[in-house]
């Protein structure tokens, strides 16, 4: 019995954010990414900068809140030249929460190992944490050290095979 209300909780949990991605998708996407700015700022994880309140304040009608004086709005509105994101009187308060938890469900982007820019933040493969560069420098003398006694002891070895056989060579004729 109980685990026919725990399935109808998972399936209105799940068409919540679903709701919120169509949404997104719908009234949003022409002007916002996820992850990289569009017209307007990227919207992945925007709880990190903002709180709910002022998020369904914003989105239900911006220029209100920005001719309210809103410090964060007015300083968004500038950042973004001024342009006027179109207000969604017609969204309501359970769409834009719904909005509000699809953007804030897409997980974080795992560190761009590429795009590190400073040697002392480069990421190896293998490697957990970044390498610091005295510890790249140590790697790289023990690498060559190893490198030159391989070759020395090739060289070794190639030596006394031609000084052996060129002896050999002698005591017969
Ligand atoms: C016509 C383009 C356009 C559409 C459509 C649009 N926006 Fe915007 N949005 C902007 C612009 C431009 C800004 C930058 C602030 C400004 O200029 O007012 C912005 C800013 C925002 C901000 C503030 C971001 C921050 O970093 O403070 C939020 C939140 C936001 N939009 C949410 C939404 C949501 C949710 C929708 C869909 C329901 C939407 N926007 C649809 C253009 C748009």
């Amino acid at each position: 019995m109980w685990y026919r209300f725990l399935l109808i909780g998972l399936a209105w949990g799940q068409s919540a954010s679903d709701q919120g991605k169509t949404l997104f998708n719908q009234r949003c996407a022409a002007c916002h990414k996820l992850e990289q700015k569009l017209i307007g700022p990227p919207l992945a994880r925007i709880s990190e900068r903002r709180s709910e309140e002022w998020f369904i304040k914003f989105v239900s009608n911006s220029q209100a809140l920005i001719q309210s004086g809103d410090p964060q709005a007015v300083a968004v509105y500038k950042e973004y030249n001024q342009q006027v994101m179109p207000p969604f009187p017609d969204l309501s308060e359970a769409d834009l929460k719904a909005i509000w938890t699809y953007v804030n469900s897409v997980a974080a982007p795992p560190p761009n190992v590429a795009a590190s820019s400073s040697p002392q933040q480069t990421i190896y493969p293998g490697e957990t944490r970044p390498m610091k560069s005295e510890e790249f420098q140590f790697l790289r003398t023990i690498y060559w050290i190893v490198t030159a006694a391989f070759l020395l002891v090739a060289l070794l070895i190639a030596f006394v095979i031609q000084f052996v056989s060129l002896k050999r060579a002698s005591e017969s004729s």
